[in-house]
């Protein structure tokens, strides 16, 4: 799509929004202008019309091993300061339709991350996950200690982030970090497959869903019902409402144009 991103791929199939990270002789380690290639892509595909749902995976080997070590070895916290390398990662939480990632391999660190930023994760059988950073002396800096700690709770938490050992894509999904494993060979037929069946349905929907279950993380049970009502009512103002309720009558399939 963009000819200028150096360190990703993208393209549209069938409707989704296909971005692949693209270092697979660093295992896709993550350098600054990779997470901004990123996160435009993103971008760009949310305001495509054409593009229902983005799918985000990994080239080569793995999903991606961390943020890139070698990039930042040398920073000082001025430099953190005045670079602000976590603003785009930011930027990500602005993305309106659903983000599928496809995880195989090592997904590390700041690679973890990335998976954790997706809405929805689909881990081959051999992905891998965690937070080596306290064994490089520091700690995850894009979010890894709050997103992990919501999603399995303190005692969990503790032991991924302080132990920095990986875990499974089993153990992955026993905790309820990734929705279902698959074969690696598969992994990106199925992680598709489930894709189109996303791109059928009505985006005014999938977007209001996606920002009132985001609601739900951040705040409180009555806040988060106030802000899924709304949606609810919202809605009723579209054409999609009309002729989904319509076909249903009709006992037909529903054409949904997103408006
Ligand atoms: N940064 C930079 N380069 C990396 C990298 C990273 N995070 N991970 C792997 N690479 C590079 C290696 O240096 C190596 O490059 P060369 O061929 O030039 O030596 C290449 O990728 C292949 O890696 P290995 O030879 O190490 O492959 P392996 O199969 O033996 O080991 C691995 C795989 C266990 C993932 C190992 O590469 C590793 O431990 N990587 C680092 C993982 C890590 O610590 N990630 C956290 C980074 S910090 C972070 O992410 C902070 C944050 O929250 C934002």
């Amino acid at each position: 799509m963009d000819q200028s991103d150096e360190f990703i791929s993208v393209k549209v199939e069938d409707a989704i929004g296909i971005v692949e990270l693209n270092r697979p002789d660093v295992l896709n380690a993550l350098n600054r202008h990779m997470v901004s290639e990123v996160v435009g892509a993103f971008e760009r595909l949310d305001r495509d019309e054409s593009v229902k749902v983005i799918l985000l995976m990994g080239r080569g080997r793995a999903f991606a091993a961390g943020a890139d070590i070698k990039e930042m070895a040398g920073a000082n916290p001025v430099d953190f300061e005045l670079l602000d390398p976590f603003a785009p990662w930011d930027r990500m939480t602005l993305i309106k339709k659903p983000i599928i990632g496809a995880v195989h391999g090592f997904a590390l660190g700041g690679g973890f991350e990335l998976a954790l930023s997706c809405d929805l994760l689909f881990a081959a059988e051999d992905a891998r996950f965690g937070f080596p950073e306290v064994n490089l002396g520091v700690m995850p800096g894009a979010g890894g200690t709050q997103r992990l700690t919501k999603l399995l709770g303190k005692t969990r938490a503790m032991e991924w982030l302080l132990s920095g050992e990986t875990f499974s894509a089993e153990e992955a999904l026993q905790w309820g970090i990734v929705n279902r494993t698959i074969p690696q060979s598969l992994l990106i037929e199925e992680t598709k497959r489930f894709a189109r069946k996303l791109a059928g349905k009505p985006p005014l929907s999938l977007r209001l869903i996606k920002e009132s279950v985001h609601m739900a993380v951040d705040a409180t049970i009555s806040e988060g019902m106030k802000q899924e009502r709304k949606n609810f009512y919202l809605l009723f103002a579209s054409e999609d409402q009309k002729e989904g309720m319509k076909a249903f009558v009709e006992k037909r399939t529903a054409e949904f144009k997103g408006r």
